[in-house]
């Protein structure tokens, strides 16, 4: 899932889009997260749907046979990168997709899992994905059932040495969000460690500090299981890479601003900022989570290069790029407000709109919470704790977008996503 943070005119869009939202007979359930077995053998589990593994770009990959749970697994730390057998789960995402690039031109064998309909609304086929993945072992497999996972990687032969989870629901609706963001990932963790991960970076999310979101919860459980399967298992480390804005959430309305629209905000503009971080200086930092000593067993927030900007602030940037007197419409947060009481209310007769009320929340969160680190004791944000990394900076993105457009930096499948 791609969050907007600071587009607030399309959160207004989302606004206007829910009033007509179509209602649904069908009920979300809730998923029954902890029924999901953990380290399940391969062998007790029942293989319903067929896998496909492409195995004509096959690297080579260190084959071995299936390691126990047991096997000494820090050792990968000793080995040179061609010799590391990195899974990478949520390989066609916006950042995903630069993780296995990056990965790649570390040197490290990357075994990348891809649905066979992959991208926004399912965009891509298979060779499409094959193409945007070169250079991985492409395994076109089910990540929400672990049957079809193990058995796609049973078929590989291969050992793992490190998982990396670039996974997030496309939506951000309560169901699908505990299917990915959990279920999914946390297959992922089983079918990694019953082939010897001895390491798990996961891409987590700065804003699961204040967990207020149905999709911020189930990442919560997923990085508690594994802190605590590094507590039972102490060969076992984990990453956890909780960034904070991504480039693509606040460049929707760069080509509305320059055809001529106004920078539309919340409130003064100032509720909240960030520390945007690029996909590729992202993806840098996740892959020395692959190794480096010092990330493991850490929460690692991280923002881009420069200081934090509020919306004014982006705003403000976005007209000097134009050389354009700066033109602002400043939208009142209690809008947001009004609009999550109504779906609130109406949820509770129609509860198929759960998702609609919680795109709501989604919207409002980002309107008004920073993506900064945050103060427990005092509740506040500091730009000043929040580290930065890498050197892209949203300027520089924003310039872009206004010569290129924002092909490549699409947001999902939802209006606000
Ligand atoms: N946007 C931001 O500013 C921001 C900031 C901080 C943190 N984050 C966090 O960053 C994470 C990833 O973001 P992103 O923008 O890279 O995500 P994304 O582009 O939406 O990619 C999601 C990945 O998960 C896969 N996936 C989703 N549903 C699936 C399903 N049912 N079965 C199999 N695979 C599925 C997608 O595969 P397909 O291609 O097959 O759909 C894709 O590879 C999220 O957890 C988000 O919370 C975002």
């Amino acid at each position: 899932m791609s969050l907007c943070f600071s587009n607030s005119l399309v959160t207004l869009h989302f606004l206007a889009k829910t009033q007509s939202t179509r209602l649904s007979s069908q009920f979300i359930n809730q998923i029954q997260v902890s029924s999901i077995p953990y380290a399940l053998p391969a062998s007790s589990l029942k293989l319903s749907k067929p896998f496909e593994c492409s195995t004509q770009r096959l690297n080579p990959i260190t084959v071995s046979t299936v390691p126990t749970v047991e096997t000494a697994p820090s050792s990968f730390r000793n080995k040179t990168p061609k010799d590391i057998n990195v899974l990478v789960v949520g390989s066609t995402g916006y950042i995903g997709a630069f993780v296995v690039k990056e990965l790649l031109s570390r040197g490290f064998n990357v075994i990348a899992v891809a649905r066979e309909k992959s991208g926004i609304r399912a965009k891509n086929n298979k060779e499409e994905t094959l193409n945007q993945l070169k250079g991985a072992n492409v395994c076109f497999s089910d990540v929400t059932r672990l049957d079809s996972l193990e058995k796609t990687l049973d078929n590989l032969g291969v050992s793992v040495d490190v998982v990396v989870s670039c996974l997030a629901s496309r939506s951000g609706g309560v169901k699908d969000s505990w299917k990915i963001d959990y279920e999914a990932t946390k297959n992922s963790l089983v079918a990694g460690r019953n082939r010897g991960a001895s390491h798990f970076v996961l891409l987590s999310a700065i804003c699961v500090q204040k967990p207020l979101l149905e999709f911020q919860r189930a990442k919560l459980k997923l990085e508690a299981e594994l802190m605590k399967e590094a507590e039972v298992d102490n060969a076992f480390t984990y990453s956890i890479v909780r960034p904070t804005a991504f480039f693509k959430s606040l460049g929707g309305q760069v080509e509305l601003v320059k055809d001529g629209k106004p920078y539309v905000m919340f409130g003064d503009g100032k509720l909240c900022a960030c520390k945007p971080i690029s996909e590729s200086d992202l993806a840098s930092f996740i892959a020395d989570c692959v190794l480096s000593k010092d990330m493991i067993n850490q929460v690692l927030p991280i923002g881009g290069p420069g200081k934090a900007l509020t919306p004014l602030e982006q705003g403000e940037t976005l007209f000097k790029l134009l050389g354009r007197e700066p033109k602002f419409l400043k939208v009142p947060i209690g809008i947001m407000d009004f609009a999550i009481g109504v779906l609130d209310f109406l949820v509770k007769i129609f509860p198929s709109m759960e998702d609609a009320a919680e795109f709501g929340k989604i919207g409002r969160y980002y309107a008004a919470e920073s993506m900064l680190i945050l103060d427990p004791e005092t509740g506040e944000y500091s730009a000043e704790k929040t580290p930065s990394y890498g050197k892209d900076t949203l300027e520089e993105f924003f310039e872009r977008v206004l010569r290129e457009g924002m092909e490549g930096q699409e947001l999902g499948e939802q209006t606000i996503f």
